[in-house]
């Protein structure tokens, strides 16, 4: 069980957003109680998205659906029913403490105004990650676009980028979901089973994406679903309010905005060096200003895209695409809207030559610099008498 919210577009069913073994399917039960005495017990419809990379555990829905459920506060899922635990029992032999065991419900309120119009979430953060540059250039560059809330699901980091992280959480823009994952699981660190072995697909990047839709559905407009790395960049407006008030008249249904990926090989460096700054030579990670060389898309292979999505209109997400939504999906053009992901290249025989120029990050240089300098400096990154 990770976590349990009130589903309004179902009737108010509580979905308890779970990871389970399909290799070892059984009945599964809900114990939901609206107060500490009164809890009912009802058999689950339990589930599994479909997308799951071939791990034995997924990302799944265990759903409730019973008398009262709206006024459940907390719930619990069960194997046997058996082993039912008493909510206020004060029972000593109880080797567990029972409150532990339930989840609390969240979303019982279903709202209409929002404390945020674009979060971004990040799936997972985990081994020893510490590419500070391109995380502080990348979150002062969302800001820029308009973004007011970022969300990590952070397994462990970096020593360097958990200074940036306590930065960003104590101006209030991030907000870090502590996702202990391998306390419980052997998990991969990537999404091919052959290469990379383990129980679940990356760190449980699918439980991650689809936790942050709901737990965001009532508090942000939209959601951004990318990587700590990608930056999904408008060319044609200013920002992301002014893309998506474009977009979403065009398309008043749709919840779901496909945004092409595009590579940009942190192994090409523009020719001038004027990004080359001696403030940033001590900070570890990519400078994402050198980098203004992108790949082409290559024949016959997919170009996979990320989603700036409605969450109200989402019941299930994978990584490029939804599973279940509401009001259909729309790709959004090239020339509109692509992600700038900065990072080893995929057609690394190419040279310079076979590649495009694409200066979009420069055009935010004059803001971007010092506002990238001042956080380094106030994360202790960067010597204030420099
Ligand atoms: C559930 O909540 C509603 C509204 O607060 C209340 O009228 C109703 O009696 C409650 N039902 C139960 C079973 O507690
Ligand atoms: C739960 O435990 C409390 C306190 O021990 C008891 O009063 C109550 O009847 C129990 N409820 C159920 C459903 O067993
Ligand atoms: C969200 O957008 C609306 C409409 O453009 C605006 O009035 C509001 O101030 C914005 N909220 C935030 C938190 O920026």
């Amino acid at each position: 069980m990770v976590s349990a919210f009130i589903d309004h577009r179902l009737d108010g069913v509580i979905r308890v957003i779970s990871i389970i073994n399909r290799n070892s399917l059984q009945p599964l039960y809900c114990v939901y109680c609206s107060t500490e005495h009164d809890c009912r017990t009802v058999q689950a419809d339990v589930q599994i998205h479909t997308d799951h990379f071939s791990f034995p555990y997924g990302a799944s829905d265990v759903i409730c659906k019973g008398k009262h459920v709206q006024n459940a506060t907390h719930v619990l899922i069960l194997s046997q029913l058996t082993t039912v635990l008493n909510l206020s029992s004060t029972d000593e032999k109880d080797s567990v403490d029972p409150k532990m065991e339930y989840l609390p419900i969240r979303n019982k309120v279903a709202r209409e105004t929002f404390k945020f119009n674009f979060t971004i979430c990040i799936s997972s953060l985990f081994g020893d990650y510490n590419n500070v540059l391109q995380f502080a250039q990348t979150m002062e560059m969302y800001k820029l676009l308009g973004v007011q809330h970022v969300v990590i699901y952070q397994t462990k980091c970096g020593p360097d980028l958990e200074k940036l992280l306590k930065h960003y959480e104590t101006e209030g823009i991030l907000e870090i979901v502590s996702w202990p994952i391998d306390k419980f699981l052997n998990p991969s660190s990537g999404w091919n089973i052959k290469t990379h072995k383990g129980d679940i697909h990356y760190y449980g990047q699918l439980v991650t994406l689809n936790e942050c839709i709901y737990r965001h559905m009532y508090q942000s407009r939209y959601v951004l679903l990318n990587d700590i790395d990608e930056i999904i960049m408008p060319y044609k407006h200013t920002n992301l309010p002014r893309l998506m008030e474009d977009l979403q008249s065009a398309h008043p249904n749709v919840g779901v905005f496909l945004i092409e990926n595009h590579i940009f090989p942190k192994t090409q460096f523009e020719d001038s060096g004027k990004f080359k700054r001696a403030e940033w030579s001590n900070i570890p990670g990519i400078n994402i200003m050198e980098h203004i060389y992108r790949e082409p898309d290559r024949k016959n292979i997919f170009n996979p895209t990320k989603m700036i999505v409605n969450p109200r209109k989402v019941q299930q997400t994978s990584v490029h695409s939804t599973l279940k939504e509401i009001g259909g999906c729309y790709h959004v053009p090239f020339n509109v809207c692509r992600i700038v992901h900065v990072r080893v290249p995929l057609q690394g025989h190419l040279t310079k030559e076979q590649l495009f120029v694409d200066k979009r990050v420069w055009d935010f240089e004059q803001e971007l610099i010092p506002n990238v300098d001042h956080t380094l400096k106030l994360s202790g990154l960067l010597k204030v008498s420099s």
